[in-house]
């Protein structure tokens, strides 16, 4: 983290507003925008966040869903400050982090994923990177989710976003991208809804 990005920061008004009312993280308020725009979740809903630390999705899903309701969390490194939260430390990518996933349900209302990897700095990998964690996402909720539900990724915008929505567009009822308020503006970032999932069908 550089001096300059630090600076940034500490001016960025979602990141102030998380410090005061509590949340983990400044994404809290991408989910709040994601969920008032296209209704993922409500009381009662069961939440995967897959790349959830800090936390902030986690903390905002929970106060969603309530006690009637689960939210799993999944990431590579633990977080703390989420009561209430299941977690499961794992990698998207491996098999065995649904094996560890199942023990909680397979009849998720919303699988959600604000993982995004390690960035090099050289575009073709890093979208190439991103395209193999989403496509993970995608094979993780065509197993995990009810019928009806939805999936929510990050990705970056190029040929690889397209890839990636023509990959399971036949699997859900609408596709359509998203880049909330608190997005940063500059930054090639996109959130793809998936819903409406029309069912478990073998590859
Ligand atoms: C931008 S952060 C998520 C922020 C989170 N939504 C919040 O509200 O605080 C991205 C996370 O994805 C996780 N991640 C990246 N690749 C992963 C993988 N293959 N498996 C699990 N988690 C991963 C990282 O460890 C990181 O914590």
């Amino acid at each position: 983290m550089s001096r300059e990005w630090l600076r940034k920061r500490k001016k960025d008004p979602f990141y102030k507003q998380a410090k005061v009312e509590g949340y983990n993280s400044r994404a809290a308020y991408k989910l709040m925008e994601l969920n008032e725009r296209l209704s993922l979740f409500s009381a009662g809903s069961k939440v995967l966040d897959l790349g959830a630390a800090p936390g902030g999705w986690s903390q905002f899903a929970l106060e969603v869903v309530g006690q009637r309701g689960l939210v799993v969390a999944v990431d590579l490194v633990p977080f703390s400050g989420v009561k209430g939260v299941e977690f499961v430390q794992g990698d998207i990518e491996a098999a065995s982090t649904i094996e560890e996933i199942l023990r909680f349900s397979n009849e998720f209302d919303c699988v959600l994923s604000d993982a995004a990897p390690h960035l090099s700095g050289n575009r073709n990998l890093d979208l190439g990177r991103a395209l193999a964690l989403n496509w993970a996402v995608l094979k993780i909720s065509v197993v995990l989710l009810r019928k009806g539900g939805s999936t929510v990724v990050k990705m970056f915008r190029g040929d690889e976003l397209i890839e990636l929505k023509e990959g399971f567009s036949d699997r859900f009822r609408r596709v359509e991208e998203i880049k909330p308020r608190s997005s940063v503006t500059k930054s090639n970032e996109i959130y793809v809804a998936f819903r409406g999932f029309l069912g478990w069908q073998e590859d």
